[in-house]
């Protein structure tokens, strides 16, 4: 990305998010030292299509960015009340996530741009995830940052907007991979994160004593394939009805134990004061009340991305996007895409 000289003050951004199986459009108007406004955020989720096939098929999500995002973009700009030729300029996720999908989303926005003569900005999708608790703020503070989608669980402190450094991440899976599966293991269907959450509530998460790898070595990668695994030898041994909800609730308590003791481990070693949950895991309502008790034990803030926010989303994306807009940036149209980009 390059910096121009001049500071823009106020601008409209549409931007578009396809790196897995949400098709998403978002138009958000920002202005320096303001709260960003979500003027629409548009999404057509997929999970209903992948779900008989039990996860994301590749194909399936590529030919379906493709039917639905003109008509997205179409209703964003219907909802938001503002006209295409009123876009400052255009956004899309370049990566991580599938080739096929980013390919999508991300020829679309150079097109809008390049048709317009605006900027085009290519974004990392984490770094959405990452602002996406900072949304309705006037500035990003400096925070420990915990990452926690189907794709990645990431650790990283946070100086200001653009300023990452990375403290730890998964060796194996990640944590909403691990749900999945599980949710899988469990009979339930797919995404298994929110599957599980439902049957946990009734659930005793002291059932079972699955293991919390790694939480006391004094690094702060994280690995849950171990959980995963020990969650799949309890079930080769029980024989009658699968209790899912003890199952289910003790499974779930150990993702937030690791969670919650690395992340306020990170904390201390960092010294930040506050920590930002994002991704789709952070929806969890278990997680965030861990987390906020564990905050206020601990004297340390907790933000979180506001629900329709955690999960895939465009708003995030364009909120990146406009940061970077704002402070002069833009990317290169015959940029590509990168399916393994990392964040930092
Ligand atoms: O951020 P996201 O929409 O996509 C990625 O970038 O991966 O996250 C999707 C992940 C899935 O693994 C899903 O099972 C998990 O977030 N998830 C949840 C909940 N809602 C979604 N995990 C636990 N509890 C939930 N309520
Ligand atoms: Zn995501």
């Amino acid at each position: 990305m390059k910096a121009s000289a001049k500071n823009l003050r106020v601008a409209l951004l549409l931007a578009i998010e396809s790196s897995c199986d949400e098709t998403a459009v978002a138009i958000v108007r920002g202005t320096t030292g303001q709260a960003t406004e979500v003027l629409a955020s548009e999404i057509s989720s997929q999970i209903a299509l992948h779900r008989e096939h039990g996860g994301v098929v590749p194909e399936l999500a590529s030919r379906n960015h493709s039917l639905h995002l003109r008509g997205l973009v179409e209703k964003a700009l219907q909802d938001a009340g503002v006209r295409m030729e009123e876009i400052d300029a255009f956004a899309a996720t370049t990566g991580p996530g599938l080739a096929s999908s980013l390919l999508i989303g991300s020829t679309a926005a150079k097109g809008m741009a390049c048709a317009l003569g605006r900027p085009f900005l290519g974004i990392n999708h984490l770094e959405g995830h990452l602002l996406s608790p900072f949304l309705a703020q006037t500035s990003v503070p400096p925070h420990v940052a915990l990452i926690v989608s189907g794709g990645h669980t990431l650790l990283l402190d946070v100086e200001a907007a653009g300023k990452y450094q990375k403290l730890g991440g998964t060796r194996d899976d990640a944590a909403g991979e691990a749900y999945d599966k599980v949710g899988k293991m469990l009979g339930l269907p797919y995404p298994g994160g929110p599957e599980i959450e439902k049957s946990a509530v009734g659930g005793n998460p002291k059932a079972y004593d699955f293991p919390r790898s790694m939480v006391h070595e004094p690094h702060l990668d994280f690995s849950f394939s171990g959980l995963k695994t020990a969650v799949l030898y309890t079930l080769q041994k029980e024989t009658g009805t699968l209790p899912v909800a003890d199952l289910a609730a003790s499974f779930q308590q150990a993702v937030i134990d690791i969670l919650v003791q690395k992340t306020l481990r990170a904390a201390k070693t960092t010294g930040r004061r506050r920590i930002a949950l994002s991704g789709g895991v952070s929806l969890n309502r278990a997680l965030r009340a861990a987390f906020q008790q564990a905050g206020e034990r601990a004297g340390i803030e907790i933000s979180v991305a506001s629900p329709a926010f955690c999960t895939d989303n465009a708003a995030m994306i364009a909120f990146a996007a406009l940061l970077r807009h704002l402070a002069g940036e833009s990317s290169r149209l015959d940029g590509d895409i990168h399916p393994n980009l990392p964040l930092v």
